[in-house]
């Protein structure tokens, strides 16, 4: 710096606070005071300016109107300082990723020009504190590292007008002192202001990521208080029909008895009579097995859990199933991992469950079969240890779209089916504190994943060293 002091009149340094620093569209602001009337495309967008950015223009224009006044590049670079501090919000929407460089790089520019047209010698402008928009506008997009470094790029653009003083001026101690306070005070503003905007920036994370919890909170208790009602609905007709069906049962066996003996005795005297007493009497069979299917399911069972090995109860259950059917084309493949914990379980129903999963697998693989691949292994599933039991098939697979609906009562796509075999498996599996899983996708089979949990305690108790109960 020359020997001549600075002029150093009291110029304050309006801080422009960011109209949105995250890059929001610089026109949706709250408070507008100056609108532009912009058309795009037959379009007419308002381009709105708020308070903030208004007064930051006065500014600008009332240091167009200090000395020196008829320096037309120092208004023209004011001007840019405006339309750069305009345009800023949309260029950092358009380039998100460079945008707020390029805007602060922009106003270390123009801060530079400024105090070339504003000054004999620029080091010694009293425009000088035109760097703290740069600085501070880096300070609010950028980290603390981020905005040392576009500050030093600032003091250093500053420090660059030395070179021509240092030609026709020697730097005395003083000069040198003027200038490092100036850009230690660079510095000092810009890591103020980055300690607030960083701490802004930390609690807004935080209350959006609150506010996306709470919504997400929100939208499960709407949802399980939709699952409650229907629940309770459910819960409601299901008792209903339960006692009705219990009512049906007992006029059912009259009839069949009834039809029974009319058979018997019409058989010599009327044939035909005969032949429809026998029908009266397989109807009624099967609305009577249909009747206590569907009481098996709505009556409350009480569970007799004890730990079992899981891979005889499916053993049995495929063995079962294989009976059934005799003349199925269906191979069964067995993948059983080796040291599976003992899983508490009622096994009479969990062959139930199984024996259900098996004979859907046999029932989608008719007429031509297929493979039923039976998968048994250790898991965990959140906190919870136990068994999953895969039962994976060739048939056609299960539309997405009826991947929720298959477990409810009595929905079935089978000629002949009841609809009852997977609610059952549910429900057994729900009352073991397990779960079922469908993956299916339309012509690629369908998979049923069940987990069973193995209780604290029993987790220790595997196949290979069974528990003493
Ligand atoms: N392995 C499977 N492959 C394809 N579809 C299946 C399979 N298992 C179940 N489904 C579908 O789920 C429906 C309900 O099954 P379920 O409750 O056992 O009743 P049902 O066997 O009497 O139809 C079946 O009608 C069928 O559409
Ligand atoms: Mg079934």
């Amino acid at each position: 710096m020359s020997g001549r002091k600075a002029h150093n009149p009291n110029v304050r340094s309006r801080t422009p606070e960011k109209e949105n620093p995250e890059g929001a569209e610089p026109e949706i602001a709250q408070s507008g005071a100056l609108s532009v009337q912009r058309a795009t495309s037959g379009r007419r967008r308002r381009l709105t300016v708020n308070w903030i950015e208004t007064l930051f223009l006065l500014i600008l224009g009332a240091l167009a109107v200090l000395p020196p006044i008829r320096e037309l590049h120092k208004q023209l670079t004011l001007a840019a300082v405006a339309v750069v501090q305009l345009l800023e919000g949309r260029a950092v929407v358009w380039f998100p990723r460079h945008g707020r460089g390029y805007a602060v790089l922009l106003k270390i520019v123009l801060a530079t020009l400024l105090l070339g047209h504003t000054g004999e010698m620029g080091i010694n402008s009293s425009y000088w504190p035109i760097y703290f928009v740069p600085v501070v506008t880096a300070a609010t997009y950028f980290g603390p590292w981020g905005t040392l470094f576009w500050t030093a790029l600032a003091s250093a653009a500053y420090c660059s007008y030395l070179i021509p003083a240092l030609q026709e001026y020697a730097l005395t101690w003083e000069g040198l002192a003027e200038l490092a306070t100036r850009l230690l005070f660079f510095f000092l503003a810009a890591m103020l202001v980055n300690r607030f905007a960083v701490e802004i920036r930390r609690r807004a994370a935080a209350y959006q990521s609150l506010a996306e919890q709470m919504a997400e909170t929100n939208r499960r208790l709407a949802q399980a208080q939709e699952e409650a009602r229907r629940s309770e609905r459910l819960a409601a007709l299901g008792q209903m029909s339960a006692g009705l069906a219990h009512e049906i049962r007992n006029p059912l066996g009259v009839i069949k008895g009834s039809a029974e003996m009319l058979n018997r005795k019409l058989q010599q005297s009327n044939p035909l009579a005969s032949e429809l007493a026998g029908y009266i009497s397989s109807e009624v069979n099967r609305l009577s097995a249909l009747v206590t299917r569907f009481l098996d399911f709505a009556r409350p069972q009480a569970l007799e859990r004890a730990p079992a090995d899981v891979r005889e109860v499916v053993d049995r259950a495929l063995a079962a199933v294989a009976a059934q059917r005799p003349e199925a084309k269906v191979g069964v493949e067995r993948v059983y991992a080796e040291g599976l914990p003992h899983a508490p379980m009622d096994e009479r129903l969990c062959e139930q469950v199984f024996q259900n999963l098996a004979l859907n697998a046999y029932e989608a693989m008719e007429p031509d079969g297929g493979t039923l691949s039976v998968e048994i292994a250790p898991a965990q599933r959140g906190a919870g240890h136990g068994v999953e039991i895969t039962f994976r098939d060739t048939g056609p697979g299960i539309p997405p779209e009826l991947c929720q609906q298959i477990f409810n009562p009595f929905f079935t796509t089978k000629k002949t089916g009841v609809g009852l075999g997977l609610s059952i498996v549910s429900k057994i599996v729900d009352e073991h504190r397990g779960f079922v899983r469908v993956e299916s996708q339309s012509g690629h089979g369908a998979c049923f994943r069940v987990f069973l949990p193995v209780a604290e305690g029993a987790a220790s108790a595997t196949a290979a060293s069974p528990p003493a109960n």
